[in-house]
């Protein structure tokens, strides 16, 4: 579970009553996602559920219709991307888009670039290069090669670091699991879960493989058809059978 204490944090992610449509397409009616400072929340559900929309909504990439998006109380709802990336949330998008081009260390570089800017995020830890390399290893034997001879597994894990380095109070993250070995998504998830421990990072864990996302996530929401459809805890979701064979796949 958590270790951050809500009511000391001033960095809480409020996601309420989003609403967001393409054309006349609705993609996300009325969705509010639980996020408590240091929690990993999963969000689950199947292709086309509305997750992606979801988190394109909370940083500023699609515009609400209705709804509500706050950081630490400060209203983000249809404000510019870059402003609430400068506000502490950052979004790794699906597709792990690292600057093939570019070195390992030039690619964490433009996160530490945006960062340095941040104040620390909340929890009080600040990354550096040393420390997300220390949380991935695998990136510290690559450091002067180019992104583009990176295995999937460490694109993912660049990607992340790079969202790091930007000194973020809230990680959102799409499906970074697809595609990869179990053992290397364990690698991934097992590094979430000390960011939310130990660093007070807020999560937000959009993922089709729902059993491994609720084995890492404190709390899940499971998206149908752009609409909430169950929230609890991970553990009750992951027992619930009926639910999980619905929804969630597994
Ligand atoms: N750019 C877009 N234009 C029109 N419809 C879209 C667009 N992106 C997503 N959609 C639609 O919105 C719904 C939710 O999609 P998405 O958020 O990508 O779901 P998920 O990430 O859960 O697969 C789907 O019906 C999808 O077809
Ligand atoms: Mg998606």
């Amino acid at each position: 579970m958590s270790t951050a204490d809500p009511s000391t944090s001033t960095d809480r992610l409020e996601i309420e009553g989003l609403t967001a449509t393409y054309g006349p397409v609705t993609a996300l009616e009325d969705v509010s996602v639980p996020a408590a400072p240091g929690a990993i929340t999963a969000v689950l559900g199947a292709n086309g559920a509305g997750k992606t929309t979801l988190l394109r909504t909370v940083s500023g990439l699609v515009r609400p219709a209705a709804g509500r998006v706050s950081l630490g109380g400060r209203d983000l709802t249809g404000a510019e991307p870059e402003r609430i990336a400068a506000a502490g949330i950052a979004h790794v998008p699906e597709g792990r888009g690292v600057i093939t081009e570019l070195s390992v260390e030039e690619n964490l570089r433009l996160g530490s670039l945006l960062g340095a800017r941040r104040p620390t995020g909340s929890g009080g830890r600040r990354f550096d290069t040393d420390g997300v390399l220390e949380l991935f290893p695998a990136l510290a034997e690559r450091f002067r090669r180019p992104a583009d001879t990176l295995s999937g597994g460490e694109r993912q894990m660049l990607v992340v670091a790079r969202a790091l380095l930007t000194q973020p109070s809230v990680l959102l993250l799409d499906e970074p699991s697809l595609g990869l070995a179990p053992r290397v998504v364990s690698q991934i998830f097992a590094v979430l879960r000390d960011l939310t421990d130990a660093g007070g990072i807020t999560v937000v864990l959009v993922e089709q493989n729902a059993r491994s996302a609720l084995q890492v996530a404190d709390t899940g929401v499971v998206l149908s058809l752009g609409r909430v459809v169950a929230v609890d805890e991970a553990s009750a979701l992951a027992a619930d059978q009926a639910l999980r064979h619905a929804y969630l796949g597994f």
